[in-house]
């Protein structure tokens, strides 16, 4: 608190052990640019290793404190595409990142550098580096001209960039897709952002970006999970440049080759460090309805009975902290939702194959008095998160007054959730929920505890003191345990207010604003300075191990608000509080760019028609529909905010049925997706350029997009407008509701009009062959139940491929699987796979595309077809073969 007081009141205090140059000299990259760097001496390479020690190279510049003397450099070719490069302080524990957060991905160490794709070069003296990509020699990262600038609170590399560069990632952020690269901060520190705005820290992490040029996409990953400002500029008369400025840990990046013609090459690769994503149940794919301030169990009842009689599908039903006791995690308020109705709820829902599920908050009621399991068992396991003095828990405040918040490092922790979660989420004896959505967890606190913020006053609570009888501070074994796990001394450091201030968005910008203060300390010793990144990565993990252990076996959907780097490996997320505008609806498909596109959280989706402030009709029916394109689709709302249920308007539960309709049809190709993003990397949705990276048209669109690899989404996002100028690179596309070819030679810009409010743009790309259901059902149970048919798009050269995924759609091991390829060319589809799992259901129908000219003879595993059985459309050039066929074998179908 004193520190705090002290930050308030003199915001650039200078410590007297520091020898700091003033703030204006240190904001001066020219200053920067000044320092010494260092000198690598004792390089020693050994075939695909190389170290060496790096010397500061003249007079300290102590910019943000002391210049560390000497460090350590470790290169390793991790494997042909992948160089990992390390700069650590070899006199002196540092943090890293713990590998029980991040674990440390495979290495298959080269024999010698000389098979790599990039490569590492240096100059001794002063010390920099550079990345190449062998094949067309070009410069990827160089940190020439910038030396290394490496203190205990402040370390800085920056690289040269093309000038114009296409910059990916870097999330999570609500600005464009493309990174802008003029006077451009990023900053990386997780915070509750109500309002989610643009510039600003949000509420997860991922230190990844993709570089796109026409040449070739690569990627770099810094593995640091302290607090950062990423700048990227163009303004320094430099060219452009990228500019790491981290306040601890070590540097720790991993180059990725990507490759010179693949774009999703380097997402690949990434995830062969970050982790693939998770799998999620097949039913998580429905949609979703949620809202804060459903007043009780009466209001849930009513909007699940009013989606069936408005015949608009309702897979999963949400309930937020309104049911909750004074808003305390696992309780449930006997008057408003008591327990006996919210089982009736949840028993319907379960009849009628739909879902439940509720948030669960990190932060636990601090109710001293014996009345309340949650807080007592944590106080005896003793897992609760350590104020500084190391003892005492640490308090904050979030919904229901003041709070203890679990601390995920704690070995015990682990027992301690998965024990709440089975004595709550009981089918015998609570509720039996079917997936988790975990929020405020950067942590948030609405106020620096003691608190005079109104807002938590109001919040009728009294705050008890703290407890006196806790067990003493305890030493226990390393979460995960690893050798990397030292205790880091920040005796010397300022954790509360340090030097170089990244510029956090959070109340007054002090880190410790409005989440667990910086020196809060963990049960192996490592503080929240350090950490606090991860919290909402780790209370994920627990929660998914909590779930998985209330339903083995079984994939859990856990959705959750923060994350870091790898966090898609485990659970999906949702991109917070948005606000109800036009602007937000854009933003979004950034938003899920990014995550699904790039950190592999592909199961993400924004609030539909908006979180705060109050929907309109016509942005509702909009965001409705390109809500049916995000992979997580779920309608949800603030509390005090109009009601927003599809339902509401005859508009908008219109455009949901249609757009519905369309997702449900293709859930199968989707869920495919998921599963190849799953097994190899490859993302879910793509930017346009990941499938046209040539085309520097692409390059900045970011609102429209393609779902999977092969359906291009081109919404309206604009008030008062029913057209859309959307952007056909030069391919083949197919409408897919008339299935009429669009071939813009070259590529350009097609107006949409008389796109009512009811309707979206999407088409084919041409080169697949889609696996969709015939029409659209109720859930997702239904859905199954639908016959196939597959529509044959082709590319320019008259080719098509494609690829289907099914099992029992929960099983994290499923017993049966299905794997179907799709292959066309020359007038003839192949279908050829194992039919482990029963599909249970006919391919109705083939529709080719663009066909000339009736075909003369239709065959059908090489029998002529019967005429009835064919309809040419020479209009939409469309030959449409009923089969009818049990889809449990592979076959053949073609004409001539
Ligand atoms: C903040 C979350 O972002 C929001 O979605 C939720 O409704 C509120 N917390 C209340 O739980």
């Amino acid at each position: 608190m004193f520190l705090r007081t002290l930050r308030a009141a003199l915001p650039y205090v200078v410590l007297g052990h520091l020898a700091l140059l003033s703030s204006a000299t240190v904001t001066d990259p020219a200053a920067l640019d000044a320092c010494p760097g260092y000198k690598a001496k004792n390089v020693f390479t050994f075939g695909p290793k190389l170290t060496a020690d790096l010397v500061l190279a003249g007079k300290a510049c102590n910019v943000f404190g002391n210049d560390l003397e000497k460090l350590k450099l470790e290169v390793t070719y991790e494997n042909k595409e992948r160089i990992h490069v390390k700069i650590t302080n070899p006199a002196d524990a540092r943090y890293e990142v713990p590998e029980a957060v991040f674990p440390r991905p495979h290495a298959d160490i080269l024999a010698s550098p000389h098979s790599a794709a990039i490569r590492f070069n240096y100059t001794a003296s002063p010390f920099s580096f550079s990345i190449y990509r062998v094949s067309t020699h070009e410069v990827l990262f160089s940190t020439a001209s910038h030396p290394i600038i490496f203190e205990p609170q402040y370390l800085r590399v920056k690289t040269n960039l093309p000038a114009e560069a296409n910059i990916y990632g870097l999330g999570e952020h609500t600005d464009s897709f493309r990174l802008p690269t003029h006077n451009y901060t990023r900053t990386m520190w997780s915070r509750d952002a109500y309002g989610v705005p643009q510039g600003s820290n949000l509420y997860g992490n991922h230190p990844i970006y993709y570089e796109h040029r026409t040449t070739g996409t690569h990627g770099v990953f810094l593995l640091n999970s302290n607090g950062m400002d990423i700048k990227i500029n163009d303004t320094e008369g430099l060219g452009t440049t990228l500019e790491y400025n981290v306040i601890g840990g070590v540097l720790d990046f991993y180059f990725l080759a990507g490759s010179e013609s693949d774009p999703t090459e380097v997402a690949r690769q990434y995830a062969d460090v970050a982790g693939t994503p998770a799998e999620v149940p097949y039913w998580s794919f429905g949609f979703h309805q949620c809202r804060f301030g459903y007043q009780n169990f009466v209001d849930v009842a009513g909007v699940i009975a009013n989606y069936s009689a408005a015949g608009i599908p309702l897979e999963t039903m949400w309930t937020d902290i309104d049911y909750m006791y004074k808003r305390r995690v696992f309780t449930l308020d006997p008057d408003y939702f008591p327990l006996d109705r919210m089982r009736e709820i949840v028993d319907y829902l379960h009849k009628h194959n739909q879902h439940f599920i509720l948030m669960t908050d990190p932060a636990v009621a601090y109710v001293n008095d014996g009345t309340y399991g949650p807080f007592d068992r944590g106080i005896k396991d003793d897992i609760f998160l350590k104020a500084a003095n190391g003892s005492s828990p640490f308090l904050g405040a979030v919904w229901p007054g003041v709070t203890v918040f679990p601390d995920w490092f704690n070995k015990k922790t682990q027992d301690y959730w998965n024990n709440e979660f089975k004595l709550f989420y009981n089918p015998e004896t609570g509720l039996d929920i079917d997936g988790v959505w975990i929020d405020m967890n950067e942590p948030a606190s609405f106020c620096n505890y003691p608190c005079t913020d109104p807002f938590a006053q109001a919040e009728e609570q009294i705050l008890p003191p703290p407890r006196t009888t806790l067990p003493p501070a305890h030493d226990s074994p390393i979460f995960g345990g690893s050798a990397l796990q030292k205790r880091v001394d920040h005796s010397h450091d300022d954790v509360q207010n340090p030097p170089y201030a990244i510029a956090n968005s959070a109340g007054t910008g002090a880190l410790s604003d409005k989440t667990a203060y910086t020196d809060a300390v963990h049960a192996n010793g490592l503080i929240e300075y350090d950490t606090h990144n991860l919290y909402g990565t780790m209370m994920s993990t627990a929660t998914r191990d909590a779930m998985v252990s209330r339903r083995p076996g079984e994939r859990p959907l856990i959705i959750t608000r923060s994350t870091f780097a790898g966090a898609g490996s485990r659970v999906g997320k949702w991109l917070g509080d948005n606000l109800s505008e036009w602007a937000q609806l854009r933003q979004s498909l950034s938003g899920i760019l990014g995550m699904a596109g790039v950190y592999h959280i592909p199961m993400v989706g924004a609030d539909i028609c908006g979180f705060g402030a109050n929907t309109t009709e016509t942005l509702c029916a909009r965001w409705a529909m390109v809500g049916a394109f995000y992979p997580f689709m779920r309608n949800h709302n603030g509390d005090t905010s109009i009601s927003q249920e599809f339902y509401r308007w005859p508009t908008v539960a219109q455009a949901a049925r249609n757009a519905l309709d369309i997702r449900y049809r293709l859930l199968d190709y989707i869920y495919t997706a998921f599963h190849t993003a799953h097994t190899s990397g490859t993302p879910v949705l793509h930017p346009l350029w990941y499938q046209f990276p040539k085309d520097a048209n692409t390059f900045a669109i970011d609102t429209q997009f393609l779902f999977g690899d092969s359906i291009l989404v081109s919404p309206v996002v604009e008030e008062n407008v029913t057209s859309v100028r959307a952007y056909y690179p030069d391919a083949p596309f197919y409408d897919f509701h008339t299935l009429a070819k669009t071939h813009v030679e070259g590529g350009g810009f097609i107006e949409h009009t008389d796109v009512n409010f009811t309707s979206i743009p999407v088409s084919i790309r041409g080169g697949v062959v889609l696996p969709l259901r015939e029409k659209g059902a109720l859930t997702t149970a239904e859905l199954r139940k639908t016959d196939f048919e597959l529509v044959v798009a082709p590319a320019v050269d008259g080719t098509a491929s494609g690829s289907l995924y099914l099992d029992d759609g929960i099983s994290i091991t499923p017993k049966t699987q299905t794997n179907v390829a799709f292959a066309y060319k020359k007038q003839k589809l192949t279908v050829k796979g194992t039919f482990g799992h029963a599909t249970g259901v006919d391919v109705a129908r083939v529709r080719f595309l663009d066909v000339a000219s009736a075909p003369k003879s239709v065959k059908f595993n090489g029998k002529t077809v019967a005429k009835n059985a064919i309809a040419f459309d020479a209009a939409s050039r469309v030959l449409d073969v009923a089969l009818k066929t049990p889809f449990n074998s592979g076959f053949t179908a073609e004409f001539s």
